[in-house]
């Protein structure tokens, strides 16, 4: 057998987020049922993971004169960290609002009045092309210093044919630049187009009518829509969804944020990889989503978006794992409601404020992150044949990573096997 190209050991701990059920996402006690080994090893031949282990079960004969060894002792090696809910592309910021939400203004009422996600359109529409590139590829930089390897990035702050396409076309590009890749949605249904105010069908229609049928869901897999009150209703969200299903993506929503309006079931009901935020769904409306997609739909919960707005509602994470839904976790990193790249603190605050346990958050930054984005099948984990994305962390065991709260634990990034500076 070929030598190892790559060789991480006497690791104190591997997290390798394996041993679940592989046709679903984890849930119920198998949300926590992972197998953690102690003083283990991860040995990968070129981008790929080939074998995980106990030292104890190391095989000497594939360690080779070129085989590079990277000696983890007292650290805690885990999967990269799948990132799922990013609103990457944006121009400028929203400092200015953020005074305002801090004297009193609600994130609706901001909106309502021409603000919050129209004011970054009107920021993103002025902003080149290479100017949101770099943009995008500055913030990339800042996930992967977190841990993150994959990282889902959606549209919409565009909200026309043209500008839309360029942010798709931005996250793309983003992906080919550096080593994390981006997984491209399309969210063009963010809120109405300004020229579109009061009219949310005739966007939708032009949406469906002319960008949809120029995108490809071999490369864009999903298509996204805002469901909320002062952005689209649920039954015209329903029509969007069923549109983008025949032209053959995947549909995610952004459901029950600020109200329970039930589009989280809608959507499961038509088969949405997942569903997010989720803060106003109830355990009972939990119990609906899991049985309407027999625990495929993935709920990314988005724990700092309600510490950021201020809001005392956060998802009820802990009833949604013993409801059957699976959980996963995400930064939802945009310019308005969570300006943050730190997902270690959106575990640490789901296990402050949804009841997760380090386990559960665990998995739900990895694994069930990556079935959130269809690519379970590539990372998440650590097993043989799954891309060598991992990291090193400067902790000896893996409950003290929602305990330092606010700090980043990572010490090495490692991304197709290559070992980042
Ligand atoms: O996921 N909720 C809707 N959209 C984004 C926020 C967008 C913004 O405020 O710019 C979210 O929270
Ligand atoms: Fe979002």
């Amino acid at each position: 057998p070929q030598p190892y190209s790559l060789l991480f050991c006497h690791a104190a701990q591997v997290l390798t987020l394996a041993g679940g059920p592989t046709d679903k996402p984890l849930t119920g006690p198998d949300h926590a049922d992972w197998r953690i080994i102690e003083h283990g090893y991860v040995a990968c031949l070129g981008d790929t993971i080939a074998a995980v282990g106990p030292m104890g079960e190391l095989d000497a004969g594939r360690i080779g004169p070129d085989t590079r060894i990277v000696d983890v002792s007292g650290r805690v090696l885990m999967p990269g960290l799948v990132e799922c809910h990013t609103h990457l592309v944006f121009g400028g910021n929203r400092a200015d609002e953020f005074q305002r939400k801090l004297q009193g203004e609600s994130y609706l009422d901001i909106l309502a009045a021409g603000g919050g996600i129209l004011s970054t359109v009107r920021k993103t529409r002025a902003a080149s092309e290479d100017e949101l590139l770099q943009s995008a590829l500055h913030h990339l930089e800042g996930f992967r210093r977190y841990g993150v390897t994959t990282l889902e990035a959606k549209s919409g702050y565009g909200l026309d044919a043209a500008t839309e396409l360029r942010l798709v076309r931005v996250a793309q590009e983003a992906s080919r630049r550096q080593s994390v890749r981006v997984v491209p949605t399309f969210l063009g249904a963010h809120v109405p187009g300004p020229e579109y105010r009061g009219r949310p069908v005739e966007y939708l229609d032009m949406l469906a009518a002319d960008v949809l049928p120029r995108l490809d869901p071999a490369a864009v897999p999903f298509v996204d829509i805002f469901c909320e009150e002062g952005a689209f209703s649920v039954d015209d969200s329903r029509g969007y969804l069923q549109r983008a299903r025949e032209l053959g993506f995947g549909l995610k929503i952004h459901a029950e944020q600020l109200h329970d309006l039930g589009g989280c079931l809608m959507a499961a009901e038509l088969g949405a990889i997942s569903v997010d935020h989720c803060d106003y769904l109830t355990p009972e409306g939990a119990a609906q989503v899991a049985a309407a997609s027999q625990g495929r739909t993935v709920a990314v919960l988005l724990p700092l978006v309600p510490l950021y707005l201020r809001q005392e509602k956060y998802a009820p994470g802990r009833q949604f794992i013993e409801a059957g839904l699976p959980v996963a976790l995400s930064t939802d990193f945009n310019p308005g409601s969570c300006p943050s790249k730190n997902l270690w603190l959106a575990l640490q605050v789901a296990c402050l404020k949804m009841g997760l346990t380090p386990r559960e958050a665990l998995a739900a930054v990895t694994l069930n992150a990556a079935w959130a984005i269809g690519r379970q099948h590539d990372c998440g984990s650590l097993e043989p044949g799954k891309r060598a994305d991992l990291l090193i962390l400067g902790v000896p065991d893996y409950r003290e990573l929602p305990y330092w709260l606010g700090e980043n634990p990572v010490e090495q990034v490692v991304i197709g096997g290559e070992v980042l500076a």
